[in-house]
């Protein structure tokens, strides 16, 4: 969809259950408030195949939920080669996600291929996988990823003269 008129998200992880569909959720509610949802695609994709067709971790729904997001429409799938045909912004979580990506990143993409966090310049830069920590690191993931929604819509929002 690589149209000057609207662009185009995907968020990527290790699995495509924690921290990237709470992003692809986060923005989504974003990017609705603000009434651009007719000119914003967003996905979320994992580099890696282990949970392919799942919905969210059950924490990072609830966690979600409390803050009044809604994932329980979305379902793991892999990152491929062909997504860098589609997207503009793809925005990995981690660096081991980053290097993921590079991997089968095309030579031809034209798009942003980086962190997530960098584009709000916000320390840490990487957002920490929660899978096999307490409750508090998705409550950690949710703060981190609403402060680096609200850079990234700003930032499309200036690039779509809205
Ligand atoms: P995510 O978290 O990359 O934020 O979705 C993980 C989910 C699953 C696993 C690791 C991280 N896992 O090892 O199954």
């Amino acid at each position: 969809m690589r149209y000057q008129d609207k662009k185009s998200v995907l968020f990527v992880c290790l699995g495509n259950i924690c921290r990237s569909p709470t992003a692809h959720g986060v923005f989504r509610a974003l990017v609705e408030q603000r009434g651009l949802a007719h000119l914003i695609e967003i996905d979320s994709a994992g580099t890696a195949a282990y949970h392919i067709g799942n919905p969210p971790d059950h924490r990072s729904a609830a966690a979600a939920l409390q803050r009044g997001y809604d994932l329980s429409d979305l379902r793991a799938r892999q990152a491929i080669a062909a997504d860098f045909d589609h997207y503009d912004y793809v925005l990995a979580m981690d660096r081991e996600n980053l290097s993921e990506l590079r991997a089968i990143c095309p030579a031809s993409f034209k798009g942003h291929l980086g962190l997530f966090l960098d584009l709000a310049e916000l320390d840490p830069r990487e957002v920490p996988d929660p899978y096999y920590g307490g409750p508090s690191g998705f409550d950690h993931v949710l703060d981190l990823v609403e402060a680096a929604s609200e850079a990234l819509l700003d930032r499309i929002a200036k690039e779509l003269n809205q």
